[in-house]
C-alpha cells in the first residue's frame, strides 16, 4: 500500500519506520521538502520524504502525524483528499499553561470532527491517539488486553485501519470499534487522564502504559 505519513516528529517517526519496515510504500511528509525535520527520514530504509502536497497525492492512506493546532493547515496543504483515507492519531493540546497541557477535545469538539468538516470527501478515521506512539506501533510493549480506539463514519476506511493495527500486531479483542466520528471527541477527551497518569508515573520518563477495559 501506499502511504503518506505527514508529520515529522516522533509519532511520524515511529509510524513510518514501522509502516516501512512492513513492506508499504511511505513517503514522509513535511511543509517544506527541503525542510531539516525531514534529515532523520532519510536514513531510514523504505521511506522517501517529501512536501506535504506531493506525499499525499497518490497514497491510499493519509496520516495526520501532525501538531494537531495545526492538522487543518497540514491537511489542506496534502492536496486532494477526495476518497482517500485520512487516519487522524493527532491530539490538540494547548501547551501555553505549561505541564499538563489542555486537550482542546470536548464532547460536540474534536481534531477529527474538524477534519471530517473541513475535508468531506475524505474517510476520516480517528485511532491510536489515546497511546504513546512506539505502542502505537508495538502493543506488545504493554502486557494483557489493553485496547485501541477506532471512529469513523466510513465502514471501509475503518476496516483499512483496522487492517493496519493488525499489522501493526493489535489483535482483534484489543481493537474497539466506538462508532462514528463523532465518538472521536471521547478518544481525544481521554488525553486529559493519559496526561495525568503520565505524569503521576513520574513524567516523560514513565514506562510504557496503556488503557485496558476489564469486563466480566
Ligand atoms: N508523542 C506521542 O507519543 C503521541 C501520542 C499520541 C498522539 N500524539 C499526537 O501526534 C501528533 C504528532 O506528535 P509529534 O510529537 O510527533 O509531533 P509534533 O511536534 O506535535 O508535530 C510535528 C509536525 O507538525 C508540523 N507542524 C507544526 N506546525 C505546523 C504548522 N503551522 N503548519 C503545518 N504543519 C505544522 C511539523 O511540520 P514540519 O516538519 O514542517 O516542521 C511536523 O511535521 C500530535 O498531534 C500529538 O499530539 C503524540
Amino acid at each position: 500500500m501506499k502511504i503518506a505519513v505527514l508529520g515529522t516528529g516522533m509519532v511520524g517517526k515511529a509510524l513510518a519506520e514501522r509502516i516501512a519496515g512492513l513492506g508499504h510504500e511511505v513517503t514522509v511528509g513535511a511543509r517544506d521538502a527541503a525542510s531539516e525535520s525531514l534529515n532523520p527520514f532519510k536514513e531510514i530504509a523504505g521511506v522517501a520524504t517529501a512536501d506535504f502536497a506531493t506525499a499525499g497525492a497518490d497514497a491510499e492512506i493519509v496520516i495526520n502525524a501532525t501538531n494537531g493546532l495545526h492538522s487543518l493547515e497540514a491537511l489542506a496543504a496534502a492536496g486532494n483528499l477526495g476518497g482517500k483515507v485520512v487516519l487522524d492519531v493527532a491530539n490538540e493540546l494547548d501547551a501555553s499553561g505549561g505541564m499538563p497541557p489542555k486537550p482542546l477535545a470536548g464532547p460536540d469538539n474534536s481534531l477529527a470532527r474538524k477534519i471530517q468538516e473541513a475535508f468531506p470527501a475524505a474517510r476520516v478515521v480517528k485511532s491510536l491517539n489515546t497511546m504513546n506512539c512506539n505502542i502505537m506501533v508495538d502493543p506488545s510493549l504493554v502486557p494483557g488486553d489493553h485496547v485501541v480506539f477506532v471512529s469513523g463514519d466510513d465502514g471501509a476506511a475503518k476496516a483499512a485501519v483496522t487492517g493496519l493495527l493488525r499489522e501493526f500486531g493489535w489483535r482483534d479483542e484489543q481493537i474497539i470499534d466506538l462508532g462514528g466520528i463523532d465518538s472521536a471527541a471521547s478518544a481525544e477527551m481521554m488525553m486529559s487522564i493519559w496526561l495525568r497518569v503520565m505524569m503521576a508515573r513520574g513524567g516523560f520518563t514513565a514506562g510504557p502504559f496503556n488503557f485496558a477495559i476489564n469486563a466480566a
